[in-house]
């Protein structure tokens, strides 16, 4: 796969950049597809039966499912493999975005509010849960500023995903966005969302579906609290031709008024939010939503599948993702309950992408949760 440039802010590769860089992609390919798989036996034939004759619980609990498997000689070398391939993804492509770094800066500045709009908040404080930890071993997480307009994080997270998700979510990384706005259209068919809201959306992946989705004449609004982000993601957004609202704020105090948005969304957000954001963030959507409006979460949550869970713990423990496990075992409904949606309202499901698995050793493998409420 060629980290192709699908936008004019797209940071660039050179030649020996872009083959260290694919051979990451492939590594991170064999680690995710083959060797995962013997790891998934080891896991069924041997792990998971012993853990239920022990426990005689049919879900053994996430901790004793990992104390296990750390004793499997195949697990402890793809976790190695996994690990490792997780960091040099970062150490590969760092190195080339700090190269191009002023130019990226003088470019989103050029970009700057041609179209939509970006509205910066210096007295937004980063949540203690994000700023404690490199999140998915990205140094600096997604708000780390190395100098004046910074863009750094948001350029390193468009290339880095890009090879993290293996192609898995199409050329401009829209599939989650695209998947839920499909999905809510099936559920919600009246739904026709005029004002439209985007929580979490680091540079804008997932938001920019949303501009057309829906038919023309929506406003889209998007909130994160890393500032170098929300700076690419604009940029990015008028290089693609969208207009895109893009705002600096916690989802745990919003700074809109009550009852603003037909449609509150979030794409995977509840995954790297502690248990307690979590809450206060569902009662902030529930209060922005309008009578009727509905909010709608997507995220890489698959609670109902011990070997997805036990590869969640694996990467809350190993992979510096310190949510992810914990995130499996939360009861959605009492959630939206308790942030004031009627239980009639919520729905909660596992959903495949929208796109279309490709016959090549890209092919997808991701599943979402959808958690839905209508207020
Ligand atoms: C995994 S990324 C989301 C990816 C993005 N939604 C997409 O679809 O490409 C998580 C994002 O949530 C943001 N975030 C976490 N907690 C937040 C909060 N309380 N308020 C606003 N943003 C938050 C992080 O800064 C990060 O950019």
């Amino acid at each position: 796969m060629r980290n192709n440039s699908t936008h004019e802010m797209f940071p660039e590769a050179t030649h020996d950049e872009q083959s260290l860089q694919n051979y990451i992609k492939s590594l991170r390919v064999f680690a995710t597809r083959g060797f995962h798989g013997g790891n998934k036996a080891v896991f069924e034939a041997k792990v998971a039966p012993a853990l239920r004759r022990k426990t005689g619980a049919k879900m053994p609990s996430r901790k004793a499912m990992r104390e296990a498997m750390d004793k499997e000689e195949h697990n402890q070398w793809w976790s190695a493999v996994m690990r490792n391939t997780q960091e040099m993804l970062y150490d590969s492509v760092g190195p080339s975005i700090e190269r191009q770094l002023p130019a990226l800066v003088k470019k989103a500045k050029t970009l700057r509010n041609k179209r939509g709009s970006l509205k910066l908040d210096s007295k937004i404080k980063v949540p203690p849960y994000l700023a404690a930890v490199d999140m998915h071993c990205k140094p600096g997480s997604y708000q780390q500023e190395l100098g004046d307009d910074d863009v750094f994080p948001g350029a390193e997270f468009d290339r880095t995903f890009r090879l993290f998700s293996m192609g898995g979510l199409g050329p401009n990384l829209d599939d989650q966005g695209w998947t839920a706005i499909k999905w809510i259209k099936k559920k919600f068919p009246k739904l026709k969302p005029k004002r439209i809201l985007d929580l979490g959306c680091t540079v804008g992946h997932s938001t920019l579906p949303y501009c057309d989705g829906f038919g023309a004449g929506v406003e889209v609004h998007a909130i994160d609290v890393a500032a170098p982000c929300l700076r690419y993601g604009h940029a990015r957004a008028v290089a693609m031709g969208k207009d895109v609202h893009f705002r600096q704020a916690d989802a745990e105090h919003l700074p809109f008024p009550d009852e603003h948005f037909d449609l509150v969304v979030s794409h995977a957000l509840m995954h790297e939010t502690s248990k307690k954001a979590i809450r206060q963030i569902y009662k902030e959507a529930y209060r922005v939503l309008r009578p009727g409006g509905v909010l709608t979460f997507l995220d890489g949550i698959t609670p109902n599948n011990p070997y997805e869970k036990f590869y969640a713990e694996w990467m809350a423990h190993y992979n510096n993702e310190p949510y992810l496990g914990t995130v499996q075992d939360e009861d959605f409904k009492a959630i939206c309950a308790q942030a004031g949606f009627k239980p009639s309202k919520v729905i909660v499901e596992q959903t495949a992408p929208n796109l279309k698995p490709r016959a090549t050793d890209e092919k997808i493998v991701f599943q979402y949760i959808i958690v839905a409420a209508q207020k």
